[in-house]
């Protein structure tokens, strides 16, 4: 093992703001002068390039917030052309989804940055294939895992559902708030009914509509700091 950590940036639903969160992390911890680069193992949903190569939004947001010094597939090893459940999209692609073939682009990754962060797809418990999830893969390296929350009616239900059945397997490291548009009524009362119930820090706020180095200064607070060891 070398000295690269990771985090597994997991989200409360798919489209809660787990892009932008893994990317605001990427440029914060940057921003404190650690090279971090983003990593999505698994991508659906993405389009044919010029030279008929899949790409992914989500992939191409998160080598830009790492300063594009990457070739994508080492961004993202696995690129689903359907926007539909990765084991489901790789299915109809003809392909099996490989912890193996993860492992490997993660690996290659960890030589080069001393920090991955890793967007998963969807939710903790998407199907990798028919016999594996996210949450086997990422378990088996027990990797810290962020839970990103989306904030919107029916969150503290999902975000007390994901927390328990991280903490299951898994270190949860902190959440992050992504306040989604338009903003949902009674939002300061369902941030203090998440603060006292989930079991983790609160590692920042990122306000509707900020992106970018905004979105990055959520995460300048103590928590994401302390986490990186930094003093
Ligand atoms: N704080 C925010 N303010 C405004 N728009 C936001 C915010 N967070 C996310 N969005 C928008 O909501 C959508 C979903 O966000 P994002 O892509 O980060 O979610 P995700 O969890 O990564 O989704 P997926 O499951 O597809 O990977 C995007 O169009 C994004 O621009
Ligand atoms: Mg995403």
């Amino acid at each position: 093992m070398n000295g690269s950590r990771s985090l597994f940036v997991t989200g409360t639903d798919t489209g809660v703001g787990k892009t932008r969160a893994a990317g605001a992390l990427i440029r914060q911890a940057r921003n404190w002068g650690v090279s971090a680069c983003g990593f999505k193992p698994v991508a659906s949903g993405c389009e044919r390039d010029a030279e008929g190569v899949l790409r992914n939004d989500d992939a191409i947001a998160l080598s830009r917030a790492s300063g594009d010094a990457e070739p994508y597939p080492a961004i993202n090893p696995v690129a689903l052309e359907a926007a539909i459940a990765p084991h489901i999209a790789a299915r109809e692609a003809g392909v099996r989804i490989e912890a193996a073939t993860l492992d490997a682009a993660h690996a290659s990754l960890a030589t080069r940055y001393p920090l991955l962060i890793v967007e998963g797809a969807g939710g903790w418990q998407v199907p990798l294939n028919d016999d594996i999830s996210f949450a086997d893969w990422v378990t088996a390296h027990q990797w810290p895992v962020l839970l990103v929350v989306g904030m919107r009616l029916g969150c503290i239900n999902h975000a007390l559902l994901s927390a328990e059945a991280i903490l299951r397997r898994a270190p949860l490291a902190g959440w992050i708030a992504n306040v989604l548009p338009p903003e949902q009524p009674r939002l300061a009362e369902t941030m203090d009914s998440l603060l006292t119930r989930l079991p983790a820090p609160l590692w920042g706020v990122i306000g509707a509509g900020a992106e970018g180095e905004a979105a990055a200064t959520a995460l300048a607070g103590p928590e994401f700091r302390r986490w990186l060891a930094l003093p």
